[in-house]
């Protein structure tokens, strides 16, 4: 019998991380929703940002390219993933740009040392904490992170359609792209 040359499936030259990105990430188009989202809600334009479950860090490293006050935390268990963002995307900002920017690698559990505008939880990553008592506590934790004014956001499955009583409590704005804002006002982010 004779021994084919074997030519590897082109899956196998692919970076995995690179093909996530493109397949499921849009961070200019999530940073436009995020800022004007806090805006709306806040009246004021946000400032530091924490990207839980941050994986690439790709809109961590888009909301320091948007403006030179901004500043971004990106959190992550994974070492592997955090090393990637380093040299494929932190390492494509300029040198004032990743001075803004640092990398965590940690468990979302774990206290936040300052007060932000913005946690983010996007592409459904908190669907990961699968028991009560693990979620309950991310949520309490984010909501200490947060400053008296700052915001919550994370995606909920489709387009949500607001009740009538968070409609007129304003607690819950949602718009089509699936995304949903979560108040941070300290009352009500664990609701
Ligand atoms: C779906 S990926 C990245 C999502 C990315 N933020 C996005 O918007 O597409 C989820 C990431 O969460 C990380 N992760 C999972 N559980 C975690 C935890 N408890 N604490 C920190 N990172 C976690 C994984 O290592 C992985 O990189």
């Amino acid at each position: 019998m004779q021994i084919q040359d074997f030519t590897p499936p082109l899956a196998h030259t692919a970076d995995r991380h690179h093909l996530y990105e493109r397949a499921v990430q849009s961070p200019r188009a999530e940073v436009d929703f995020i800022d004007q989202t806090y805006r709306k809600l806040r009246g004021r334009s946000a400032r530091w940002l924490r990207e839980d479950f941050c994986g690439t860090a790709a809109v961590g490293c888009e909301w320091v390219r948007r403006r030179p006050t901004n500043r971004a935390v990106g959190v992550d268990r994974d070492p592997e993933v955090l090393d990637w963002a380093q040299r494929n995307n932190l390492a494509t900002l300029s040198a004032d740009q990743r001075a803004r920017i640092q990398l965590l690698e940690q468990d979302v559990a774990t206290p936040a040392s300052r007060p932000l505008d913005l946690v983010l939880a996007l592409n459904f990553s908190y669907w990961l904490l699968t028991d009560r008592a693990a979620l309950r506590a991310y949520f309490a934790q984010v909501r200490t992170a947060l400053a008296p004014d700052g915001a919550f956001l994370l995606d909920a499955y489709g387009a949500m359609t607001p009740t009538a009583s968070s409609s007129r409590s304003g607690r819950w704005r949602t718009r089509s792209l699936g995304a949903s804002a979560m108040s941070g006002s300290r009352h009500c982010t664990t609701r």
